[in-house]
């Protein structure tokens, strides 16, 4: 069934693996809204996800708009269902720690728990091993958040290890499970 997806975008490496994902989204049907975190952008330019969902990328929430409403509260209202890919140490803390200082997090901070909630965790081994990080990853599962867990591969920055974004395919996997 047709989902309103709401994508996640934080600034790792692995953001142009999002755009993989925003495609086989798209053509599954979905309908993908994007938010890019600003370091995000600087991976990848919002104008590829818009070309490839269709819809406006956000990044900023304090951004003139020619119509306007409160974006994020919009997005939580539209969205079935909300994955973030790649997510970083950065905003994976943020999140369990209830920052909301981008329009990112404050999406997820107003997004209800009843609305299924996906984390794709990607880093370097060393920051994905790191106490800080794994509690974090276990104090958002005990909230319900969904974690896809990394794989294990050869990394960016040369190692490997645990880190790598749960591959496109496993990832819809998940989604569509969830529409069931
Ligand atoms: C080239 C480069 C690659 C990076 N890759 C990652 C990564 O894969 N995962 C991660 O957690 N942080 C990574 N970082 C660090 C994040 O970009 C940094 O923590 C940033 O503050 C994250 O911002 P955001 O969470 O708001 O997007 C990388 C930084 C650089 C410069």
């Amino acid at each position: 069934m047709s989902k309103n997806v709401l994508l996640g975008v934080s600034g790792s490496i692995a953001a142009y693996k999002a755009a993989e994902l925003a495609s086989t989204l798209i053509k599954r049907g979905h309908c993908v809204k994007v938010i890019m975190t600003e370091n995000a952008a600087k991976f990848v330019t919002p104008l590829t996800f818009q070309t490839i969902t269709g819809n406006e990328v956000s990044v900023d929430g304090f951004a003139p708009v020619e119509h306007f409403d409160v974006q994020h509260i919009s997005l939580v209202k539209w969205a079935d269902l909300a994955v973030i890919a790649p997510a970083t140490a950065n905003v994976i803390a943020k999140i369990a720690c209830g920052i909301a200082d981008d329009l990112l997090t404050t999406f997820m901070l107003a997004f209800p728990r009843e609305k299924r909630r996906f984390i794709a965790p990607a880093m370097n081994t060393g920051m994905y091993e790191n106490a800080a990080v794994q509690d974090n990853l276990k104090l958002l599962e005990k909230r319900g958040f969904e974690i896809m867990e990394p794989r294990e591969a050869r990394l960016a920055c040369g190692d490997t290890g645990k880190g790598a974004m749960m591959k496109t395919a496993d990832i819809l996997k998940r989604i569509e499970a969830s529409a069931l």
